[in-house]
């Protein structure tokens, strides 16, 4: 990713780490790359579970056949606009994993301006219109499982307005590291139920079974993860973007810590919830 102030490597210190070891501003942006390579793999196996499970159905033009049975309340028979407002968020989400992580991707977006414009047009739109009709099935339609776990979630949806608001607004007025910023904050809490996914099942596997979690997502396991699935990306986000104005190099070095935690978290969630929960589903 570009930042116009970001610190240039110097030929000493290219010369110094050729000798020694990997530059940690070279290895920030390997362990970016990664991290990017990892979330396109798991988004786009998400993106085939919604479109196996919803999108189907919808296109043939039956969307009550889609299998609702292991969601909150899923197809209702009769409740025309409940059902309508959950395919307006079902549908759209396959675009969204679909096409949300071709705007990391610094090539297109200097290779193919126009596309990064559109593609990041329709992600913030979708991505609104999901927080919309997120926050109408959990408080107006009522299908949360419990009020306290359904929290996390509910400040996630708020949040998504504020962070596609100031992106928008600051791709306007041609702000580009604003922009970026708030971008990249936007992609995070968009992608915060796909996280919430990738968390809670890297939890179960770590401790082979539920450990705090209850079956109505309000344990403390639940909660703390409900949370932690948009602010430790965007903290880590935060962590990246200091870490590209550092000269220094033990604090990239430290940041780069930071980078690899959450690389290896996404790995573990991306392997935990494609075996525990979309792979299943994509072949039955
Ligand atoms: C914009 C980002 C969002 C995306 C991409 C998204 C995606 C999805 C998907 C794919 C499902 C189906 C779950 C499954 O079968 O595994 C779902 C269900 C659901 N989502 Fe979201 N969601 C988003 C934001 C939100 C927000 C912010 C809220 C609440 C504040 C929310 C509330 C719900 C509810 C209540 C259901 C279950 C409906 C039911 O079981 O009847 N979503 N969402």
């Amino acid at each position: 990713m570009d930042h116009t102030s970001e610190h240039v490597i110097t030929a000493t210190e290219k010369s110094y780490f050729r000798r020694n070891i990997i530059h940690p501003h070279l290895m920030l942006n390997y362990l970016t790359k990664s991290w990017v390579f990892v979330a396109l793999l798991g988004q786009w196996i998400f993106a085939l579970y919604i479109f196996i499970s919803f999108g189907i159905p919808a296109l043939s033009g039956s969307p009550s056949s889609a299998d609702t049975s292991r969601m909150i309340q899923g197809y209702v028979n009769g409740d025309e606009l409940g059902n309508g407002i959950l395919m307006m968020h079902l549908l759209p989400a396959i675009l969204l994993s679909l096409g949300g992580i071709f705007q990391l991707l610094p090539y297109l977006r200097k290779h193919y301006p126009a596309f990064h414009r559109w593609n990041g047009r329709m992600f913030l739109t979708l991505g609104l219109l999901g927080a919309l009709t997120g926050l109408y099935l959990t408080w107006v339609r009522g299908s949360r499982l419990s009020d306290v776990g359904s929290i996390g979630l509910t400040i996630n949806g708020l949040l998504i307005m504020v962070a596609v608001t100031l992106a928008w607004k600051f791709a306007i007025k041609k702000q580009y590291q604003q922009h970026m910023r708030w971008a990249i904050h936007a992609f995070i809490l968009i992608n915060g139920v796909w996280t919430f996914r990738l968390y809670l099942m890297a939890w179960f596997m770590l401790n082979q079974g539920a450990n705090g979690n209850t079956a109505t997502i309000d344990g403390p396991a639940d909660i703390t993860l409900s949370f932690a699935s948009y602010l430790l990306p965007m903290l880590i986000a935060e962590v990246y973007f200091w870490a590209k104005r550092q000269k220094s190099v033990y604090r990239v070095a430290i940041a780069n810590l930071f980078m690899l935690l959450g690389l290896l978290i996404t790995t573990l969630g991306v392997v935990a919830a494609t075996l525990f929960m979309w792979w299943p589903r994509i072949i039955a």
